[in-house]
């Protein structure tokens, strides 16, 4: 049995350049890998078996067992996994929760099978699965482009903390595709914001963040009833910056002082509010084994 961990991620920039023919959208943005992670333990077993500690979980639905399907028809022999999840990404939060697990399932199976399917095929598979699905092969801070699944490693961002706050009670069916169909024209920009971030990061001029952007914040209320009231609360506790994760609706603030970012997340939790404290982690080659 080995364990691999499944990291969430955050936005920097999310940029919408245009809507395509094939209905997706053409994305820039520059995403990083967070410190929150499920955890994956997979073992040798005839057939797949997928546990997981939520009970709000359902193999079926999940993009585990289709990561799963995908790697052995692939490989064209049978195999099986048992595939035991502990889950502490929260679910359609904007985080990545599920394409990570996906991801992490694709890099799990081919080191138990031991398939040794080399990262190109990996690639293939993991685009298949979702269009942030790729980015966790390799995590770390990256460019995406395309729908999402182009993939350019960017240099580490800076250790910042990364507090998280996780409305409650704003589950959505659809809701990345929902928050697609808000967006009109007057929403998309030129992917300018990105390139100036990049600039920013390979100069290493980060000692203040340049400004983060998301576009889907132009539209979350229409989604997402009260994020404002979430977006105040968190001010009021003390962030410097909040911003929404990808599609929402969780929102986060990034600090550079531990303390402070303590101190924030113990205010937000003593009102009553789920808060989470993460960090942002450097890319640390194909997955984390534990
Ligand atoms: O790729 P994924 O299955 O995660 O996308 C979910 C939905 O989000 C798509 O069916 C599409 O409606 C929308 N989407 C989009 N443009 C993207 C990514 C997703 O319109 N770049």
């Amino acid at each position: 049995m080995f364990a691999l961990k499944a990291p969430a991620k955050i936005n920097l920039t999310l940029e919408v350049i245009g809507k395509r023919p094939d209905g997706y959208h053409e994305v820039a943005s520059i995403i990083q890998a967070i410190s929150l992670s499920d955890i994956l333990e997979f073992e040798p077993a005839e057939n797949f078996a997928f546990l997981c500690d939520s009970p709000d979980w359902k193999a079926e639905k999940s993009l585990v067992s289709r990561a799963s399907s995908l790697f052995v028809s692939r490989l064209g022999a049978g195999g099986g996994a048992r595939i035991n999840i502990h889950k502490n990404i929260p679910f359609s939060a904007g985080l990545g929760g599920e394409s990570s697990a996906a991801a992490i399932t694709l890099i799990g199976l081919n080191h138990l099978l031991q398939a040794d399917l080399p990262p190109g095929d990996l690639y293939h598979l993991a685009e298949k699965l979702g269009s942030d699905v790729p980015f966790f092969l390799t995590g770390g801070t990256a460019l995406v482009s395309g729908r999402g699944e182009k993939v350019s490693p960017l240099p580490a961002l800076p250790h910042y903390w990364v507090i998280l706050l996780i409305p409650a009670d704003m589950d959505t069916p659809g809701k990345t595709e929902k928050m697609y169909a808000c967006l009109r024209p007057g929403n998309f920009t030129a992917g300018r914001i990105t390139d100036d971030f990049i600039s920013s990061l390979a100069h290493g001029d980060m000692k203040t963040l340049p400004d983060l952007y998301n576009v889907f914040e132009r539209v979350a209320g229409q989604v997402f009833g009260g994020i404002d009231w979430y977006k105040e609360q968190f001010y009021l506790a003390g962030a410097s910056r909040v911003n929404m994760a990808g599609s929402g609706p969780v929102l986060f603030s990034m600090e550079t002082d531990k303390t402070a970012a303590e101190q924030i997340v113990q205010r937000l939790k003593q009102q009553g509010l789920k808060a989470i404290l993460a960090h942002t982690l450097d890319s640390l080659g194909p997955a984390g084994f534990i």
